[in-house]
């Protein structure tokens, strides 16, 4: 198990930008991991923040016709405003422009400058302004930036250099002996496969004649820092000062979090840095993939990641968040679309998640109260088993940052459950007084269940896990030591909990709840449906969820399967009048030919057969 302090950080955003997917996707999963953290009992610190210098900031603040100052204020209030509004849980947010991190800039500028790790010199090279650097031969493509395909413009200067070259060797040693020190592992090869060209110094200053909004060289104010060696030393500046209480406690264990398009200035010139500045190396530096947008083809497609990041409004921030974190394989890239956070909201959190809420605490409810543990039989033993070892595959998905193996994890346990609630069918026992201590002991293993989802699933979706204990009467905060199976105490009083999750109409799915398509009059004709009388009833082999139904339809007699198996015993349907529709085309379900459809209603897990209130003879006309 890793140390029991986490010093997680994401990158700071430029305030050039309105908060985006992008952004929201790597501040989320911080979140997660800061939670999940804590729930271990872990010392989390948890910052983000924002880069807040540079020439686009200047020019769009001359153009506003307002100060850098002010532009910078408003601009980084949006993103604080932001990771509000998501309920993130940062423990800080850190300013460029803040005087505690002019500060330590200028602190470890000095100090480098006087151990001559700086040195001043001439350059002369092929310069980008939409990226604020140089670029070499081998990169420019037809003499033009590869990232913005824009015409270069050689610049000849005087700058401060930092002797990055010197450290080549180390750092790749450094690398090589902390295999996990770069993670997941493609990124690792990638920073060495760099590493196997000569590494040039570094470049770290821009003539204040060309830049004026950066933090002034403290031994040449002629001079403003480069952007990158600014806004790297935030994540020691945002400590405090160098050596204080809370830099001892917390930078030994820092872990940067960062998207792919800042691999090199996180892998090379940062490790560079602070050794030469005499600091310690971060222990891990995990880098995620990018969402690509206009996957989607059937509804309208996202059109930029700012309307990306508005669907937390539309879907809610619980639903974002469990989608970005299932869908995206950490360290890969993963395409976002509307539909498929639709179609995760409805499959997973309404379906797998909300209907297993939704039918626990009903029970639960209807009980009042949680009754005694009662007698544990194999399909017990088997949740509390399972539980256990997704607990510990959640533990090792989450040491990797591999959210989705994590949610994976636990939505097979939550199978689990909704396969034990049906088999093990709480309704029927709640109608046979004798069964009793049967029922107890299924509805403890519910409401057990109920309990430890509202802890494990804390880090992921924050606002359903506090709904489903506070269900369960729980306030206050929680701890996965609370998490063991066995905790619950009978007598807790359970409140019923439903639509946690309500289905979204956007796919074929949730036409089910819908407000549905209108049809004309002849549309409906085409369905016959008629009277129908059950003649004989039977289990379907191996079915938990099929009956094969005889049913006789005027002179004629049919075989019809009916998904009602956990909601009708057999016996009680024979001589029951039922409505069914009769011109469906044959379809076989496990080896048997169905011919026509029993109708029956359903909601949150009840199911009730079409019957009629006054008799009729089998065949009679239904419209
Ligand atoms: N200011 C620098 C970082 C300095 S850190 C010392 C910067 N800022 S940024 O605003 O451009 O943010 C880049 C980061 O935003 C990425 O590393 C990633 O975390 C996130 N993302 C931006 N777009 C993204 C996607 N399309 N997909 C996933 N995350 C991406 O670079």
């Amino acid at each position: 198990m890793s140390e029991s302090v986490l010093y997680l950080t994401t990158p700071i955003y430029y305030i050039n930008a309105r908060p985006h997917l992008g952004h929201a996707y790597t501040t989320i999963i911080a979140d997660a991991m800061a939670r999940y953290r804590r729930l271990r009992g872990d010392r989390v610190w948890f910052l983000t923040g924002t880069d807040e210098h540079g020439d686009k900031i200047a020019q769009a603040a001359a153009k506003a016709g307002v100060s850098p100052q002010a532009l910078a204020d408003t601009n980084s209030a949006a993103f604080r405003e932001t990771w509000v509004r998501l309920g993130i849980t940062n423990d800080d947010f850190i300013r460029t422009t803040e005087p505690r991190h002019t500060r330590v800039v200028q602190q470890i500028l000095q100090t480098l400058w006087e151990a001559g790790e700086i040195y001043f010199g001439k350059y002369g090279g092929h310069y980008c302004y939409g990226c604020e650097r140089f670029y070499t031969e081998k990169e420019i493509v037809d003499g033009k930036c590869p990232d913005h395909d824009t015409p270069l413009t050689w610049i000849e200067e005087e700058n401060y250099f930092f002797r990055m070259s010197a450290y080549q060797d180390w750092l790749v040693k450094y690398i090589e002996s902390h295999p996990d020190l770069i993670r997941p592992e493609r990124y690792r090869n990638e920073i060495l496969g760099f590493l196997r060209e000569p590494l040039q110094d570094l470049n770290i200053s821009r003539p204040r004649t060309r830049l004026e909004w950066g933090i002034p060289l403290p031994f040449d104010e002629r001079f403003v820092t480069y952007v990158w060696f600014d806004a790297l030393i935030n994540y020691v500046s945002a400590l405090g000062e160098i050596g204080g209480e809370h830099y001892t406690t917390f930078w030994p264990h820092a872990q940067h979090l960062i998207g792919k398009d800042i691999l090199k200035p996180h892998g090379v010139y940062w490790p560079c840095m602070l050794k030469a500045a005499g600091l310690p190396v971060y222990t891990h530096l995990n880098v995620h993939g990018y969402w690509r947008l206009g996957g989607g083809k059937m509804s309208k497609s996202i059109g930029n990641v700012v309307e990306a990041l508005a669907l937390t409004d539309t879907y809610g921030h619980d639903a974002f968040r469990y989608f970005v974190m299932r869908e995206a394989v950490f360290g890969l890239d993963a395409d976002f679309s509307e539909e498929a956070l639709v179609g995760r909201l409805n499959a997973d959190l309404a379906n797998d998640l909300g209907n297993f809420v939704s039918r626990a605490t009903t029970l639960l409810a209807a009980r009042g109260e949680v009754p005694p543990r009662g007698e544990v039989t194999p399909a017990e033993a088997e949740v509390a088993t399972v539980y256990r070892k997704m607990r510990a595959d959640v533990d090792a998905a989450m040491e990797e940052f591999a959210f989705s193996r994590a949610l994976s994890a636990i939505w097979d346990w939550l199978g689990l459950l909704n396969r034990y609630v049906d088999s093990e069918q709480p309704w029927t026992l709640a109608k046979d007084p004798a069964r009793r201590p049967r029922l107890e002991s299924v509805l403890y293993t519910l409401g057990e269940s109920l309990r430890c989802l509202g802890i494990v699933l804390d880090p992921f979706l924050p606002l359903a896990a506090g709904k489903i204990r506070e269900a369960l009467g729980v306030s206050g905060a929680v701890t996965f030591a609370d998490a063991e199976w066995g905790g619950l105490r009978s007598g807790t009083p359970v409140r019923k909990l439903s639509g946690l999750f309500p289905r979204v109409a956007k796919d074929a799915k949730a036409a089910e709840t819908a407000p549905s398509e209108r049809i004309g009059i002849a549309d409906f004709a085409r369905i016959d449906l008629r009277v129908a009388e059950v003649v004989a009833a039977e289990a379907m082999p191996k079915s938990k969820k099929l009956l094969k139904l005889t049913i006789a339809l005027g002179d004629e007699t049919r075989t019809v399967l009916a998904g009602i198996a956990e909601h009708y015993a057999p016996a009680d349907l024979v001589g029951r009048k039922v409505v069914v529709v009769a011109n469906l085309h044959p379809a076989k379900l496990m080896g048997v030919e169905s011919n026509g459809m029993v109708l029956a209603g359903s909601s949150e897990g009840s199911l009730a057969l079409l019957t009629l209130d006054r008799d009729l003879p089998p065949g009679a006309r239904v419209k």
